[in-house]
């Protein structure tokens, strides 16, 4: 493998080496500051991001690297028309490693068969984002010890929240994990998310509207944030937005050793009032994202730290 496009793309040992290296990495900082000495990163965002570009650069930073890159589509040529392929090839020119995020589903999968350097997706449309799924499988396995045997709820935008797509298809893979799948009518999982993953793997999941009725029975809660660009209709997400609000008296009836998860960027969907609880986990996500990002940046590069 040298692009990372989609979770599904590693095994469950592949992903279980690189928790083990961000495990090494959270312990050891010192042993890779210089691993990616020389080497170059490019970040191209054709979409807004905080976390998972700013993530990366820190990511090539601290493993003593470069980064090179652009934020939005308008300061790069594809405002001129540019298409995907040539911009990653001629990407390939100047750095060793590229993070893509696009609007549209498959551009990284486009990007990566013109680039001569691997391309990491950072996300595309509602498609797949699986670096975000690689956080939050650390933040899973640091919290809870492990990633199998147990109940994981999604709440939220399950339609066009891409996080939920990747995180389901990658814990599908893991013994004895169920699922409880918390939206409105309107926003449930697509189709091939049951037809393609749950169902012919056998895994047990629920679909159910009410999120204060499932929380008893959770390991993990993920919320999410209603996907505002993805609506077609202003009103659609107006109406929908606030249906989930996780505040601490909702907790009251949770596990103790609940971790509340969210990708964030959060909107309303959980109360800051929940940010003391220790069950809080979503700004460690935020730092465990750094940290698997640097153990995929030196898997693709072939960087061997001993
Ligand atoms: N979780 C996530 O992808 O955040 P950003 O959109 O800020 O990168």
């Amino acid at each position: 493998m040298n692009s990372l496009i989609d979770i599904m793309q590693l095994t469950t040992e592949e992903i279980d080496s690189l928790i083990d290296t961000a495990n090494d990495i959270i312990a050891k900082p010192e042993k890779y500051a210089q691993a990616c000495r020389g080497k170059k990163l490019a970040t191209l965002f054709f979409e807004p991001s905080t976390r998972t570009r700013l993530s990366f650069e820190a990511a090539m930073y601290e493993l003593g690297g470069n980064v090179l890159g652009f934020s939005e589509a308008q300061s790069s040529s594809a405002s001129k028309g540019e298409s995907v392929s040539d911009t990653a090839r001629t990407v390939s020119c100047y750095a060793d490693i590229i993070a893509m995020r696009h609007p549209k589903e498959g551009a990284p999968l486009v990007a990566s068969m013109r680039a001569t350097v691997p391309v990491i997706n950072a996300g595309d449309g509602g498609h797949n984002h699986p670096t975000q799924t690689l956080a939050d499988l650390l933040t899973i396995q640091r919290e809870k010890g492990r990633l199998s045997g147990m109940t994981v709820g999604l709440c939220g935008d399950l339609k066009f929240g891409r996080t939920v797509h990747s995180l389901i298809a990658a814990m599908s893979r893991y013994q004895d994990v169920r699922f409880v799948l918390i939206s409105p009518e309107e926003l449930t999982v697509p189709d091939y998310v049951k037809t393609e993953i749950l169902e012919p793997k056998g895994i047990d999941y629920q679909e159910v509207r009410d999120l204060e009725a499932a929380l008893p029975e959770l390991d993990i809660l993920y919320m999410t944030r209603v996907q505002r660009e993805r609506f077609f209709n202003e009103a659609d997400y107006v109406r929908l937005k606030d249906t989930y609000i996780l505040t601490p008296d909702k907790l009251d009836g949770a596990k103790q050793d609940l971790c509340i998860m969210h990708p964030l960027p959060r909107v309303n969907e959980i109360s800051v009032a929940v940010d003391d609880d220790p069950r809080a986990c979503y700004f460690k996500q935020v730092l465990n994202g750094k940290y698997i990002r640097m153990s995929l940046i030196l898997k693709l590069l072939e960087v061997h730290v001993s």
